[in-house]
């Protein structure tokens, strides 16, 4: 795969702000994926490849050939923000002809998360959250902890990114709560305690 060719694909779909996040996040993404022993390329990849469908819409994918069932209207009307994510394995296949399943559930996933998640998944998952660019307090914590136990990770950055949907009245898709359900049972209680103020500031 080469990758400076995949970006310049990438870029047609994505403004010039998206495309220096998603950059960002594969560069963490493959640092993570190194530590953590997982297909680096493919990490590196599904962080290029998770903003994809951000500027599109459904109709705008039925209008590129899309089938209509494949677009998700109902997701794109109840949960906006997640709807971008949810139909990002078909934009990856449709628009960049790319095949493989663990990047298209990787990037799936990236914005609710879920429970279960592959190792691949909740890289991605952590890696856009941590992106280098957005303004974190508990930014060296919580990258500590994403280098030391990625379960623990996970927990925090759903738990975050529930309530932040709180404070912003917006709806919580069923799979957030999922994801910060099962990762809880994953983690000790002396863990929950540890990452309290993490996750409150
Ligand atoms: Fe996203
Ligand atoms: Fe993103």
């Amino acid at each position: 795969m080469n990758i400076e060719d995949l970006i310049s694909r990438i870029a047609k779909y994505i403004s010039p702000k998206r495309l220096d996040h998603v950059k960002r996040v594969s560069e963490v993404a493959k640092s993570l994926a190194l530590h953590w022993k997982v297909d680096s390329q493919k990490a590196e990849i599904a962080g290029l490849v998770h903003d994809i469908a951000k500027k599109m819409t459904p109709s705008y994918l039925v209008e590129k050939g899309v089938s209509h069932d494949k677009t998700f209207p109902k997701v794109f009307e109840t949960y906006p923000n997640v709807w971008h994510a949810w139909v990002s394995p078909v934009a990856i296949s449709h628009f960049l002809k790319l095949s493989s399943r663990d990047i298209a559930s990787a990037s799936k996933w990236h914005t609710t998360g879920n429970a279960k998640m592959s190792k691949l998944s909740q890289i991605v998952f952590i890696a856009d959250y941590l992106d280098p660019e957005r303004t974190l307090s508990s930014r060296s914590a919580l990258t500590d902890i994403a280098y030391t136990h990625l379960d623990l990770a996970t927990y925090c950055i759903s738990a975050k990114a529930l309530i932040q949907l709180v404070k912003k009245a917006l709806p919580i898709h069923p799979y957030t709560l999922q994801c910060h359900n099962y990762y809880l049972t994953t983690i000790s209680e002396l863990d929950t305690k540890r990452v309290k103020s993490i996750i409150l500031e």
